[in-house]
């Protein structure tokens, strides 16, 4: 169980309806031992509820990180950011714990966080595969490449296949122009890759 240190307080906008948040110093996080599923729960006042299934550690993970940019809203931006390196994309389950951490409404997170695209709520698969549409490669056919991944794994950019296993990203130039068009697979580079090699990448990727 964590509390929290007391602040002044402050009104939030939720989903449902604006409603006042209480005083920091209030809010505890409670473990439902049989479900997993941790509560915001106001102590006194009982008006927030905000259901997440995140581990106790995880719940730190976050509150490290927001005391690491002392609770700023104005540094919500980098929150976000070192949230995403740690856990890979963010849940609305992260962004409401950094909400409370930060003092600011889950609706202002949720809007930074779809405002740049940089940002995901989706988890990345275990093999992202991110295909190079800068210049070189879109002359050189990055498009027809692209389509061919979207058909072969049935998903969209930003999407991750149903196993886990892939997602699918763009991004702009790799600076390795002269292996255009180029894709990465996690780290590893492939270079003037053809739509008719696309299957083989993922064949290479089919036992791990
Ligand atoms: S444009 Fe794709 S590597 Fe430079």
């Amino acid at each position: 169980m964590i509390s929290k240190s007391l602040t002044d307080e402050k009104s939030i906008k939720t989903d449902e309806a604006k409603i006042t948040k209480p005083e920091v110093k209030d809010i505890i996080y409670e473990m439902d031992k049989t479900s997993s599923i941790y509560n915001y729960a106001a102590a006194e006042k009982g008006k927030v509820k905000v259901k997440v299934k995140l581990s106790e550690d995880k719940i730190q993970k976050i509150h490290d990180i927001c005391a690491n940019f002392n609770n700023e809203a104005g540094e919500l931006i980098n929150v976000l950011h070192q949230s995403q390196q740690t856990f890979g994309y963010l849940p609305a389950e992260v962004q409401e714990v950094i909400a409370h951490c930060l003092n600011v409404s889950t609706a202002h997170v949720y809007g930074v966080v779809t405002f740049y695209s940089y940002f995901t709520m989706i988890p990345k698969g275990r093999f992202p595969i991110s295909v190079c549409t800068g210049t070189a490669c879109y002359v050189r056919g990055a498009e027809k490449v692209l389509e061919e991944f979207k058909k072969q794994l049935n998903i969209a950019v930003g999407q991750t296949s149903d196993d886990g296993k892939f997602s699918l990203s763009c991004l702009r130039c790799v600076g390795a122009c002269g292996l255009a068009p180029v894709i990465l697979v996690g780290e590893k580079v492939y270079g003037r890759v053809a739509p008719d090699g696309v299957k083989a990448i993922l064949d290479a990727y089919k036992d791990k």
